[in-house]
């Protein structure tokens, strides 16, 4: 599906009956990385997953595309289909958006899963890292930047065990629009420190980590639990940054776990 909100076109799928959960994707990905999460979850809830602004099947506006920004259209989505209050489940980027939408509109949110991601903002290494992919972006195109990313989203293992997984990571990657990237990079690059968002929230707060992931190692997942008031971490075995691909079953049950286990 797709609808006009904040003056771009967002695709998204809204599927399932019952209390919402939003699904919101990784850079450089899209919706379709939550196809595992589909299935398990519409039996018991109404998910919906968007394509953030510059990915997947959404248009590709100028960018920056601030945190703040890509919030804002989650919550123009919402509204448009009459959803007052959601539980937001957002992976590496996604989770950034998840925290500003939270900083934002905290009474909206029932529960927050934040899957392999960061409260705090970029070291300047990090910005300077963010510069040059831009760079590479710019210069070579998504190839250069799957060839890169590839290895670090996905745990050692997975390539040779789950060649299918990394042949779709790896399509994914190589559709993305280089403009709508670079615009994730520079909203990336300069987002703010949430830290302050996750101490304040009220909602239950999952932090879910792959246990090889090296982007967000699962230190960072037990500090950010340990920051939220009503926090807790499941560790998935098997997986990288992308425990959603790489180890679904794992993933849903806590997943599951957690979200009927509330009022979300
Ligand atoms: C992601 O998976 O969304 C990215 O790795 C996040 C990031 O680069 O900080």
């Amino acid at each position: 599906m797709q609808c006009d909100l904040n003056g771009v076109q967002i695709a998204y799928d809204d599927v399932g009956s019952g209390r919402a959960v939003v699904l919101i994707h990784g850079f450089p990905l899209s919706r379709r990385m939550w196809r595992p999460q589909f299935s398990a979850l519409q039996e018991h809830f109404r998910v919906i997953a968007p394509d953030l602004r510059g990915h997947g099947e959404s248009s590709v506006p100028p960018g920056p595309y601030s945190m703040d920004t890509m919030a804002e259209d989650i919550a123009a989505l919402l509204d448009r289909l009459s959803v007052s209050k959601a539980a937001l489940v957002g992976l590496s980027m996604g989770g950034y958006v998840s925290l500003a939408f939270c900083r934002r509109w905290p009474e909206r949110v029932s529960a927050l899963v934040l899957a392999d991601t960061k409260a705090v903002p970029d070291t300047p290494e990090g910005k300077q890292a963010r510069d040059s992919m831009i760079s590479l972006v710019r210069e070579k195109g998504m190839a250069a930047v799957e060839e890169i990313m590839l290895p670090r989203l996905l745990a050692p293992a997975t390539p040779q065990a789950k060649p299918d997984v990394a042949a779709e990571v790896s399509a994914i990657i190589r559709a993305a629009h280089p403009d709508g990237a670079i615009g994730a990079l520079q909203g990336m690059r300069d987002r703010p420190d949430s830290t302050d968002v996750l101490r304040s929230l009220e909602c239950p707060v999952l932090c879910i980590c792959g246990e090889e992931d090296a982007l967000s190692p699962p230190p960072v997942a037990q500090e950010m639990a340990s920051l939220a008031r009503n926090g807790r971490v499941e560790v998935i075995p098997g997986a990288g940054h992308l425990p959603n691909l790489e180890n679904p079953h794992a993933f849903n049950t806590a997943l599951l776990a957690f979200l009927s286990g509330r009022e979300v």
